[in-house]
């Protein structure tokens, strides 16, 4: 059978639950003081049917082997000064095969086939019996029998009288249990039904609500809690991602303006001459080389959570530093100078290490003049090993220090399509060293200048062995 939607909420189904575990509870208790009062209350009229047997036996036949009509009168007597009516018991004395002489006058003929010891009888007038027959003996020799009756309507009414305070007791405990346990659900069950309120609209696209729990740090608050956090971060990723994607599509879009322009320019002219299409043939390759750098920067940012991004080997680091300043010392009319490169091998990809040096060489260069200083120095400390890369010119600004490794940041002063870049390079260098397992940070160099430094894992004095696959020739 399928409930209807609002009796399968959690709510519901805590309150049915709960009102489930109270009436097995009270159906439970129930049986267990139903039996028990009968019982008892059997228990007890049975010891007092044998006490009663008893004082019969004693006081209401001869206390000699006497005759039939002997032992009859002295029952009557005894049975005339109890009657049924005052006392509630029913005695009665049976001699052989006569009839039965009792303290009822009623129709006492089903006594007569009442067995030994206790038994149930119905008997006109009275209703259910619980009787107990004894054997009176005198002289070893069985002279009659005796047995002592007593209504059972008392232990009925008292088992009814359980029944009803139950019926009463149960139903108002459980109308109690349910009504709280209806309250408690909805309690429990508020956050939940908020926290589904609030996926539905992140689902939706609106990313701005959160669930602000308060009260006391249980589950649901912890919950809602770890909830807040992963959509502040969500929110903070996707405000990333779109700053990125606004800020790359910008940056394509102006090299293509330039060249459309460029372009139309060129189109005004009615017989350009070969100088107007060299010059605009000079720009447009300009700009293309610029797209193309760009476009080679955002895949290397996009690769760089692939696990095949780093080619690891074992760089050896004075050689390595050495070259890659020699490259640029041909380029720009700067002091370059290299110090305190440890002798030892670290474990990297030697040509994304190179490329994140170079982009923070060529960063120094941009921010020096002729004769300005650039230096590459590197230092070990365990198994690390810090590369930095040192000027003398305007320095990075305190506040952007951390900044400036954010894709397309750019200080104020760099702002400048002739001279600066997009913004890629130190978050390619980030990326590159974290790919690494390393960070980065920057700083002011001695003379006042910038210092970015990168550091990595993985060094070692000896060379790194890395198993390589044997190469058939
Ligand atoms: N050595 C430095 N001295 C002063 N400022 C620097 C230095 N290196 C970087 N910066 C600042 O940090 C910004 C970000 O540098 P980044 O290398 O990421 O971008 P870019 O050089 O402007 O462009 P790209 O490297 O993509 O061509 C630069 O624009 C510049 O403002
Ligand atoms: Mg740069």
């Amino acid at each position: 059978m399928r409930l209807p939607p609002a009796l399968r909420s959690l709510r519901w189904r805590l309150a049915a639950l709960i009102g489930m575990v109270v009436v097995l509870a009270v159906a439970g208790t129930f049986v267990v003081i139903y039996r028990g009062t009968g019982t008892q209350l059997r228990d007890q009229i049975d010891s007092e049917l044998q006490s009663d047997a008893v004082s019969f036996d004693r006081g209401g036949v001869p206390a000699r082997p006497a005759s039939a009509p002997e032992i009859e009168e002295q029952a009557g007597a005894y049975l005339a000064r109890q009657p049924y009516r005052a006392s509630n018991r029913l005695l009665f004395l049976q001699v052989d095969d006569r009839p039965p002489i009792a303290n009822e006058p009623a129709n006492t003929r089903p006594l007569l086939g009442v067995r030994a010891g206790y038994s149930n009888v119905e008997l006109p007038n009275v209703g259910q019996l619980r009787v107990y027959r004894s054997t009176v003996r005198r002289g070893g020799r069985a002279v009659a029998a005796i047995g002592v009756g007593e209504p059972l309507a008392p232990v009925e009414r008292a088992q009814d009288y359980v029944v009803r305070t139950f019926l009463v007791a149960g139903t108002a405990t459980l109308a109690l249990a349910l009504l709280l346990g209806y309250l408690v659900a909805v309690r429990t069950a508020r956050p939940l039904r908020r926290m589904a309120r609030v996926a539905a609209r992140v689902d939706a696209g609106d990313l701005s609500p959160r669930m602000h729990q308060p009260g006391r740090s249980d589950e649901i608050r912890q919950l809602a809690d770890s909830f807040d956090t992963m959509l502040d971060r969500l929110e903070d990723a996707f405000a990333r991602q779109r700053a990125f994607a606004s800020d790359a599509s910008h940056e394509l879009r102006t090299p293509l303006t330039v060249i459309r322009g460029q372009l139309e320019v060129l189109a005004r002219i009615p017989d350009p001459s070969p100088a107007d299409v060299s010059h605009v043939e000079r720009l447009v390759r300009t700009e293309i080389v610029r797209m193309e750098r760009l476009v080679q920067d955002l895949l290397v940012l996009a690769r760089a959570d692939e696990s095949e991004f780093l080619q690891r080997r074992s760089i050896e680091l004075e050689p390595f530093a050495e070259d890659l300043l020699d490259g640029f010392r041909a380029t720009a009319d700067r002091r370059f100078v290299s110090g305190g490169v440890p002798r030892g091998f670290l474990d990297a990809d030697p040509d994304r290490l190179a490329q994140a040096l170079r982009n923070l060489l060529r960063n120094a260069i941009e921010q020096t003049g002729p004769g300005g200083l650039v230096r590459l120095t590197a230092s070990a400390r365990g198994n690390w090993v810090t590369f930095a890369v040192e000027d003398d010119g305007p320095g990075i600004p305190p506040g952007q220090r951390d900044r400036v490794f954010d894709r397309f940041h750019r200080t104020d002063s760099a702002r400048n399509r002739v001279r600066g870049g997009v913004g890629l390079g130190l978050a390619i260098v980030r990326a590159i060293a974290e790919a690494h397992g390393g960070r980065v940070a920057a700083g002011e160099s001695p003379e006042g200048g910038a210092r970015v430094e990168i550091s990595l894992p993985g060094f070692s004095p000896q060379p790194v062995k890395r198993y390589a696959p044997a190469v058939s020739s």
